[in-house]
């Protein structure tokens, strides 16, 4: 099956890459390896994926929001039986910084996808990364599906909502089957280093405080990568139901369904690394959330997605991982 993934030099989308080439499938990938990180990682993703995939993953280096670019892959992916979108900015706080940045990749980019998405005769569904961050500061937890999601406290957020919504419109007009998955916190082998646990590994190797915000008072849903790709690839392989109205879109949580302190967190972190944390630790952020924790009912109903990797075991592998590659890459 041709599969086309967009963020593919992403912690996300080579993760998911690797995966589908691994099982057979052929991915066509697009990233635009912009620099809000470290490029030589995502250059060094794009070179697992090629050994990987050999002549079954094809890369092109091209802006989402470019219509004219991406239109063009019409004719090159007219056999794509799926299309995922998770080329987007991420990130909370950086969003309240470069808030361009994010109506570029995740508005107009995500509209330029769906109308690519139209012009694709064989596909199946279109697949979307949404975010926890859609579900603001709700008191109410776990956060569900079924939650008001009209109070976004960020850009990012608003941002990632309003993809829900045109993802729902194409649906209702174009008969686009759509799939938003909300992913809360992934972390794993590969991850970004604008991500805690990055963050917190790097800083504590080099005996740098880590700035914990609300003053350690947070808690998160972690995820673990092999858990969030599990659920992406349940959730690209069930058909999309309709709604009454018969408009196909639908939005999972993809979770762990767990609620960490973040200073445990921090713990499993110095437990690996043999080495203390310098906490620093700061007020809240503005567009954070205290707390963040998945309702994951209905993606166990849809497509049997069942969580496994508690952070104990899920941050070994990341700091073993980080090692190995800091130590390549000098
Ligand atoms: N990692 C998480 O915890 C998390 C949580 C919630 C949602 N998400 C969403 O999941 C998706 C993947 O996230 P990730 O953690 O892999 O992030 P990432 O930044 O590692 O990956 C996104 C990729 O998209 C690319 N990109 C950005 N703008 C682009 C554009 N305009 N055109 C082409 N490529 C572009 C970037 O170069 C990057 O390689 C994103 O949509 C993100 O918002 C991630």
């Amino acid at each position: 099956m041709k599969i086309l993934i967009t963020g593919a030099a992403g912690f996300i989308g080579a993760a998911l890459a690797k995966k589908l080439l691994e099982r057979g499938d052929e991915v066509v990938g697009v990233d635009n390896l912009n620099d809000y990180y470290d490029v030589k990682l995502k250059q060094a993703r794009l070179a697992r994926l090629r050994e990987t995939g050999k002549s079954a993953f094809s890369f092109s280096q091209i802006n989402i929001a470019d219509k004219d670019a991406i239109l063009a892959l019409a004719d090159t992916c007219k056999d794509a039986e799926l299309v995922v979108n998770f080329a987007a900015q991420a990130g909370v706080r950086y969003s309240i910084v470069n808030p361009f940045a994010y109506a570029e990749s995740n508005v107009m980019g995500f509209i330029v996808m769906l109308e690519l998405a139209r012009r694709l005769p064989r596909l199946r569904q279109f697949v979307y990364a949404s975010s926890s961050s859609v579900y603001g500061g709700n008191a109410k937890i776990p956060f569900s599906i079924e939650d008001p999601v009209e109070k976004p406290i960020s850009v990012y957020a608003a941002t990632k909502r309003s993809d829900e919504l045109l993802a729902y419109s194409y649906a209702h007009l174009h008969k686009i089957p759509c799939t938003g998955l909300r992913f809360f916190t992934v972390y794993g082998p590969w991850g970004r280093p604008d991500m805690a646990a990055y963050l917190f590994t790097s800083k504590i190797l080099a005996g740098t405080p880590l700035p914990v915000y609300n003053y350690g008072k947070m808690r998160r849903d972690f995820t673990y990568i092999d858990d969030a790709i599990a659920g992406t690839i349940g959730a690209m392989e069930r058909p999309v139901s309709a709604s009454d109205q018969g408009v196909q879109s639908e939005i999972f949580n993809i979770g762990n369904s767990r609620t960490e302190m973040l200073t445990d967190y921090i713990g499993e972190i110095e437990k690996a690394l043999g080495q203390k944390a310098v906490l620093e630790l700061l007020p809240m952020q503005p567009g954070d959330v205290p707390e963040t924790y998945a309702d994951i009912k209905a993606s166990q109903e849809a497509f049997g997605y069942a969580p496994k990797t508690t952070i104990s075991e899920g941050i070994p592998r990341f700091v073993d991982w980080y090692k190995k590659y800091h130590s390549v890459q000098g």
